[in-house]
């Protein structure tokens, strides 16, 4: 595939000048997009240089540049992943035809459904991350945030290019309408709950961007297989971009364990009255934003038994995430089990498909929580952080507000009501969470809440000054 070239007006690698109508069409959505990110983007700091990468190609290696930007400047573009000769569709009832390079008639608005909700979270995330940068750790972690708004932004445009290139009108005005909703506003809020609550405070984008950005990657894994080949292409893209997000989550509750256990192996001491005096997290306080944030998260890949789920499935158009690893890829004759608060359920294979993403999902999230767990043991001490149940602070489905505890124990409602506040952040949780987070932008430097990174970004030292504030 070709470097992009970056004169043009709306950088990809799509043939857009080949195409005058999509390109006059997308030229008069850049503008929309541009004013929202003024408006909605990253509170302030449009003006500060941020050391950011931008895709400048679609190769698996070296698909990158890095070099000092301002935000606005951006170069957001429409970057598909290569085509796959002679690609076939790889799971349903249609398995083993080719694949779509055009829209089905029959399932245009489910395929623009399952697009415009994906496209939906992107910009959510940014304007639910906007004030974040006012109170920073470090100037590193300024950058990361800036870069996962930048990439969450250029997903946004991603879902808007499907949307203008095969959905015709109704296309251009979902494209119109992601701009319109607006995370947490009364009259028009974004599609999806987890995306309508605001993110004060940086332990909760750490959570944020390990939990809900991994839905997004189990999400984006789903569309990749679909049969409509330019949205398995565009996602497929955008997986190379998601893994950053989730290593900020991941890297950023590591560094905040490992703060943690400094300050504890300091004063001798586990006591998170203490440690909280100390300035840092405690690691219960840290288990209950865990729990809060993977619940939240998990209700994204919605409700257990779904008959909208197993017709994207027959149909071709929402795989399993890694399908090719599966035996069965068209699941007519498949059981599962399922749990309920009422006991094991036999339903079809076909009906559980959430239920199958949600559990490799957990699988998938239980790779930082052995990292993590190591750097405590390692330090001597007996806590172990865990994954809540999948079954405790459901708000759909087969547990939708069953009284169930982080262990997955079914306790009286009575139980539950009175204990929830010892298992999600409570209001002095969070309220001294908050009064943590006080701005640190000296190059190098850390707030005292988390420890410094192993390593800079492509190769720079950490002390590398990631944003130039006065310019
Ligand atoms: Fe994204
Ligand atoms: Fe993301």
């Amino acid at each position: 595939m070709a470097a992009i070239n970056y004169t043009d007006k709306i950088p990809n690698n799509v043939n857009l000048a080949n195409d005058r109508t999509l390109q006059r069409a997308l030229e008069h959505w850049q503008p929309h997009f541009l004013d929202w990110w003024q408006h909605l983007g990253p509170s302030d700091f449009q003006k500060a240089d941020v050391y950011l990468r931008t895709a400048t190609s679609v190769d698996a290696d070296g698909w990158a540049t890095y070099g000092a930007v301002k935000m606005p400047q951006y170069r957001w573009g429409i970057f598909l992943a290569d085509p796959v000769a002679d690609r076939k569709i790889g799971f349903g009832d249609n398995m083993g035809q080719p694949a779509w390079q055009q829209v089905p008639g029959e399932f245009r608005s489910t395929l623009r459904r399952l697009i415009v909700t994906q496209g939906d979270t992107e910009p959510a995330s940014v304007e639910q991350q906007r004030l974040l940068g006012h109170t920073c750790p470090s100037l590193y972690d300024l950058r990361n945030l800036f870069q996962v708004n930048v990439e969450e932004g250029r997903h946004l445009w991603a879902m808007v290019y499907l949307l203008h290139a095969y959905f015709g009108r109704d296309g251009r005005e979902e494209a119109e309408e992601l701009l319109a909703r607006h995370s947490g506003d009364a009259n028009k809020p974004r599609i999806l709950t987890t995306f309508n609550e605001p993110i004060g405070d940086w332990l909760s984008f750490y959570c944020f961007t390990y939990f809900t950005d991994r839905d997004g990657k189990y999400q984006l894994k789903s569309l990749a297989e679909s049969a409509f080949d330019p949205l398995s292409r565009t996602c497929r893209f955008m997986l190379t971009e998601e893994a950053h997000h989730m290593f900020v989550g991941e890297t950023g509750i590591g560094r905040v364990v490992k703060r943690t256990l400094e300050v504890m192996k300091e004063l001798g001491t586990e006591d998170p009255a203490r440690i909280r005096t100390a300035g840092a997290v405690d690691l219960p306080l840290l288990q209950k934003y865990l729990n809060f944030w993977c619940s939240s998260s998990l209700d994204l890949f919605g409700s257990e038994v779904s008959s909208n789920s197993a017709s994207n499935f027959a149909n071709g158009l929402k795989g399993r995430p890694d399908e090719s690893r599966y035996e069965d890829h068209v699941l007519r004759a498949a059981q599962y089990q399922l749990e309920t608060p009422q006991g094991a359920e036999e339903v079809p294979m076909l009906n559980a498909l959430n239920e199958v993403m949600r559990e490799s999902y957990l699988k998938d999230c239980e790779i930082g929580l052995k990292r993590w767990n190591r750097a405590i043991e390692r330090a001597g001490y007996s806590l172990r952080l865990q994954l809540p149940s999948p079954h405790f602070r459901r708000s759909i489905g087969a547990w939708v507000d069953a009284p169930v505890t982080p262990e997955g124990k079914i306790v009286s409602r009575e139980e539950y009501d009175k204990r929830l506040r010892e298992w999600i952040p409570s209001a002095e949780d969070r309220a001294f969470v908050r009064s943590l987070m006080q701005r640190v932008v000296e190059p190098g430097k850390m707030a005292g809440w988390v420890a410094p990174p192993e390593r800079g970004i492509n190769n720079l030292p950490v002390e590398y000054e990631y944003v130039k504030l006065s310019s």
